[in-house]
């Protein structure tokens, strides 16, 4: 049996779509359960940050989560396919009224993504200073605690609604589907298997 753990919410229902549309029946968690067994998997229903925790840890053979976040926790995990789920951006955000001046020394950026805002400013050769936030990341230059955001955008309503614009695009992300290393070698066939019906599905749409 594989075990594969899925974000709550959209991308889990999205990815169970397909898990119906390739074996047929219904995929899904009762309202709060979070383990459903069917058709010779066990699926997990976790957090989005924590999937990968479950992978790497190897309580969950696949995972399916998004790139930003397998960026941004460097993880030592196998990253199979694109599944072309939740599109979305990672993006720089500033106020409407505001340019990025990117020779001062002391930008302040606020973000839940430390190590991709890290990595983004070092290779432009900026220094930041990082504000790690939870959530809500919008907030922090409408009330002075950051000059800029580092977060995700995907239809811009937030940034809009909060009278913010996107300064910079850092990179482009979706849900992939990731595998544990043990399993990819201790369970390659069954995982390979269904590899290529989700890669059917996908690339056929
Ligand atoms: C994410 C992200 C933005 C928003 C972007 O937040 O952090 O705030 O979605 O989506 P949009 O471009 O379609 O408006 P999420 O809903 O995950 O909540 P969070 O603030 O707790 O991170």
């Amino acid at each position: 049996m594989l075990t594969i753990a899925l974000p709550k919410g959209r991308i889990a229902e999205e990815t169970l779509d397909i898990f119906s549309e390739i074996f047929g029946g219904d995929f899904k968690f009762e309202s709060r359960k979070l383990i459903m067994e069917k058709g010779g998997f066990r699926f997990l229903n976790v957090r989005n940050q924590d999937v990968p925790t479950y992978v790497e840890y190897g309580s969950a053979d696949l995972g399916v989560v998004g790139l930003d976040v397998i960026t941004e926790k460097e993880l030592d995990i196998i990253d199979m396919l694109d599944m072309q789920l939740g599109k979305c951006k990672v993006a720089i955000g500033i106020k409407n009224d505001d340019t990025l001046d990117w020779s001062r020394p002391d930008i302040k950026v606020a973000t839940k993504m430390v190590n991709i805002t890290r990595n983004y400013f070092a290779s432009k050769a900026v220094g930041v200073e990082i504000i790690k936030l939870y959530g809500s990341i919008e907030l922090a230059p409408l009330v002075g605690l950051a000059d800029a955001i580092v977060d995700i955008v995907e239809t811009g309503t937030t940034m809009k609604e909060n009278g913010l614009k996107v300064a910079q695009d850092i990179m482009d992300s979706s849900a992939h589907l990731i595998a544990n290393k043990n399993s990819f070698y201790s369970k390659k066939d069954a995982i390979l298997d269904l590899y290529e019906k989700i890669s059917d599905v996908v690339s056929s749409r």
